[in-house]
């Protein structure tokens, strides 16, 4: 039994609320250069431009490293290395041959996952629980199931000869750097096409990192080039005349801009673009199950989810019981150091993406709309928002039509299930939506109705390279995993 002065000290502890020693993740074994050059034709190689631009750490806002910023020039040069080694190389291998070099960067991913895990915390913000076991494994999952359909392609498609397209253009944002890299890579090179991949400007580090593994792994120069730069390079590689297709994941704004880039041309386009979703939960849900899937879907990477269920409808008769527990979740979740084993939400990836959520919580405030956040204290130096939530939002509110990509959730009630897909679905986007109930049917019936492209059932933010991602709408054309994210990269007798 305790003594009584121990008691006394844990009780005195525990009523001033107690938290977790740090356990902050080392970063000994991360090896990073001071500045990086573009990855062209199997080499990194200066930018004719000589310009460079720094990234910095969100969470501290020191530079971690400067960056090449690609010029229309080195792009050409990227353009016609991936062309010329789709030509003679990779279009000439063996299905299977190529398949063992994807393999090969899945393995080498998961070898190195720990140093690909800190550095994407460092560079993007990120909680290091969330690169650890989501963002990195992910990523190696990605090559590893596309390695495997290499050489079956004629499987995927019967009777339709599947042909390369040729040289993709990739541009990805800063929410899910390495995995999103993955996402675009792995599919374009299991279907033998060569890639121009462009990353987000303040998260280029798991990209120039991931450049070094496949010079690395063997694979042949010019199958993948890594440019370096902001939207002035990715639009250089949009209207390049020898680019096949473009894949892009980002903002609704910029994937309109790519659309009309291309019409008119040959080029190929996927769009994975911005969401609004709603996650919706029925009276007869396992209630505290349900808020810890909001606070996955809204809070854990700060909201930075293009699938973040930034919209939360609550049957009525539940909703006072739902709206105290999640703020009573709220105030027991850790912001602060990425880097931080025990962190739930990090830093906000950027200063402009700071002001971006500030601006739209005054904006929910001046609707009308009731404002509530966590209670936690805030790092110095960096970018934090802390978790926030709305009540009192009514459709026409701006906070519950646009995109915010922060940690702020706006709620609303709901009496019946024609209500809810009504309001649910009155939005211009279309990407995912999550649904709480103990009712089978329910999950069938608003299935079958969410003009969403996908629906999660009583869990949130789950994902597999097996199952096919995208959306309806403004949220973008084209789909990616699965079988289904093969297509893009082929074209078709
Ligand atoms: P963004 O759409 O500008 O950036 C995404 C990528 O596109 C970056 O690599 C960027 O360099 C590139 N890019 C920018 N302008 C381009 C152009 N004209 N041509 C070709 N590529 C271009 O997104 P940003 O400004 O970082 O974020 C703004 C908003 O977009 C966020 O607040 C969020 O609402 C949304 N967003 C959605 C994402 C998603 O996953 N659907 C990801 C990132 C942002
Ligand atoms: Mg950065």
């Amino acid at each position: 039994m305790l003594k009584n002065k121990e008691q006394e000290r844990l009780a005195l502890e525990f009523s001033q609320g107690w938290s977790y020693a740090p356990a902050p993740e080392s970063t000994d074994h991360v090896q990073l250069q001071e500045r990086y050059s573009l990855f062209i034709d199997g080499k990194f190689v200066a930018p004719s431009s000589k310009k460079y631009f720094p990234t910095v750490n969100p969470a501290t806002e020191q530079v971690i490293a400067e960056v090449a910023e690609a010029g229309k020039k080195d792009v050409d040069k990227a353009v016609k290395a991936a062309r010329k080694a789709y030509d003679e190389v990779w279009s000439k291998m063996p299905a299977s041959e190529r398949g063992k070099y994807i393999f090969r960067i899945a393995r080498l991913i998961q070898e190195r996952a720990r140093e690909f895990a800190v550095i994407e915390s460092m560079d993007g913000g990120k909680p290091i629980r969330e690169s650890r076991d989501v963002d990195i494994p992910l990523a190696a999952n990605h090559f590893f199931y596309y390695a495997g359909w290499a050489d079956k392609l004629s499987y995927a498609f019967p009777n339709r000869r599947p042909r390369p397209v040729g040289v993709a253009g990739q541009i990805i944002p800063w929410n899910f750097p390495l995995l999103m890299a993955a996402w675009k890579l792995a599919p374009a090179l299991a279907t033998g096409n060569t890639v121009v991949l462009k990353p987000a400007e303040t998260t280029p580090l798991t990209a120039l990192k991931l450049a070094e593994l496949i010079r690395d792994s063997g694979l042949p120069p010019g199958v993948v080039n890594i440019v370096t730069g902001a939207g002035a390079t990715g639009a250089a590689l949009v209207s390049h005349p020898d680019v096949d297709k473009i894949a892009f994941t980002g903002s609704t704004e910029v994937g309109k801009m790519i659309q009309r880039a291309v019409a008119g041309t040959n080029k190929k386009v996927t769009l994975e673009l911005g969401g609004k979703a709603a996650n919706i939960i029925f009276e007869d849900a396992p209630l505290d199950q349900a808020v810890e899937g909001i606070v996955n879907g809204i809070y854990f990477n700060q909201g930075h989810v293009c699938c973040a269920g930034s919209r939360l409808f609550v049957q009525e008769s539940v909703a006072h019981t739902v709206v105290r527990k999640l703020k009573d979740r709220l105030k027991t979740l850790i912001v602060g150091d990425p880097l931080d084993k025990n962190t739930d939400v990090g830093a906000i990836n950027s200063a402009g993406q700071l002001k971006t959520i500030r601006d739209y919580i005054a904006l929910g405030k001046s609707e009308g709309a009731e404002f509530y956040e966590s209670p936690c204290a805030l790092p110095q130096a960096g970018y934090w928002c802390r978790p926030t939530l709305f009540t009192g939002v009514s459709q026409s509110h701006r906070i519950a039509q646009e995109e915010i990509f922060g940690p702020v959730l706006s709620i609303q009630t709901f009496r019946t299930v024609s209500e809810v897909i009504d309001k649910a679905n009155n939005t211009p986007y279309g990407l995912s939506a999550g649904i709480w109930t103990d009712k089978g049917s329910k999950i069938f019936n608003l299935g079958q109705q969410m003009r969403a492209g996908v629906v999660w059932a009583n869990t949130y933010n789950k994902f597999d390279p097996t199952s096919p991602f995208g959306g309806y709408k403004e949220s973008g054309f084209g789909r990616e995993g699965g079988l289904q994210g093969l297509a893009p990269y082929l074209q078709f007798d």
